[in-house]
């Protein structure tokens, strides 16, 4: 347990820090190829995990399409939200929202803005480092569907990548689509936009050529270039956890194990296989009660599923303890 805030009113905090560095919250980020697969469910249950095991939490809602964090935890809207940060009025620590759990806050989204929002880079560069100055020691983005290029810019800054799917083809489609969007962004990142333009034409001319079948990124630019490229390795060091949720059988919790040896097979990825999270109808009709299941209902599978993953996360050493 790294601080004990319980009963403390977050935007009341003077934050401790015995150390002389900064503090650094722990970012987790929560990404999904397709919209409606249950990123807002998986982010705001890791939230209430985490403050249970003593953590202090900020869930950050940054779904661009509409706000949906406050409606998890049972909050009305706020009209302090988001988008007073993305217009320079308020910083982000001035826009955390206490709730009635202990340890546990969130910042609004964008549920007040009727024209399109986009974040620009500079915008991105300026909220990574609030987003970790936050006085928390978890940070818990929820981002709105798709591998948009902040949603990639946000997820490659994370300290722990979450990528949600459900067992259904159009799911698993579009989760290997983020995969292939993040692996380019990082070959983007790490070449010079000739060499990056180059591969990526390389790359979707033998795509159209072989249309579905997976083939290795890094083998076939090795073979076509000649040049072996390095900054593959970068992404086996900071792993993607990919979380399979509504799972209805053991075959689709196991769904899993297949897409992580894809990735791993395919495109040079760490991809980890962290949980599988149960289909229960209590999860939407605690959202209707409005009650989160995970406080209606604190002594289920599905709540027991949370605390496995979080544990595995904050302590790996006490789940290989007991494995
Ligand atoms: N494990 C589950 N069991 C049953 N219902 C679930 C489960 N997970 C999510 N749901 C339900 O699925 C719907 C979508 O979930 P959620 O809003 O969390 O998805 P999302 O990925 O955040 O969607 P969006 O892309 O629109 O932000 C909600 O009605 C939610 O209650
Ligand atoms: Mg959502």
């Amino acid at each position: 347990m790294e601080r004990d805030f319980e009963n403390d009113n977050v935007e009341a905090l003077t934050f401790k820090n015995s150390s002389d560095k900064p503090h650094q919250a722990k970012l987790w980020v929560v990404a999904s190829g397709k919209g409606g697969v249950g990123k807002t469910f998986v982010s705001s249950s890791l939230g209430l995990t985490l403050s249970k095991l003593g953590h202090s939490v900020v869930v950050v809602d940054l779904d661009l399409s509409g706000a949906n964090v406050h409606t998890v935890y049972g909050m009305n809207p706020s009209h302090m939200n988001i988008r007073h940060f993305f217009e320079g009025v308020k910083t982000l620590q001035e826009l955390v929202i206490p709730t009635q759990f202990s340890r546990l806050s969130y910042v609004q989204g964008f549920w007040d803005s009727w024209t399109p929002i986009d974040f620009s880079m500079a915008q991105i560069e300026n909220l990574v480092p609030q987003l970790k100055s936050l006085r928390a020691d978890y940070v818990i983005v929820d981002l709105g569907a798709g591998a948009l290029e902040p949603h990639l810019n946000l997820f490659r800054a994370a300290d722990e990548k979450f990528l949600v799917t459900t067992p259904e083809p159009t799911s698993i489609e579009k989760t290997y689509r983020f995969i292939e969007s993040y692996v380019c962004h990082s070959l983007k990142e790490n070449a010079t936009p000739d060499a990056y333009g180059n591969m990526i034409s390389t790359l979707r001319s033998h795509r159209q050529r072989t249309l579905a079948k997976p083939f290795s990124f890094r083998s076939y630019l090795k073979d076509q270039t000649g040049i072996h490229y390095d900054f593959f390795e970068n992404l086996t060091t900071s792993p993607v956890r990919l979380i399979v949720n509504s799972a209805r059988s053991q075959t689709e919790c196991d769904l899993g194990h297949s897409m992580k040896s894809v990735c791993n097979k395919y495109y040079d990825l760490g991809l980890d296989f962290l949980s599988s999270i149960d289909y229960d109808n209590a999860v939407w009709q605690s959202v209707k009660g409005r009650e989160h299941v995970l406080i209606a209902q604190p002594f289920t599978p599905l709540a027991g599923q949370f605390l496995a993953t979080c544990k595995q996360l904050i302590a790996p050493e006490e789940l290989r303890a007991v494995v």
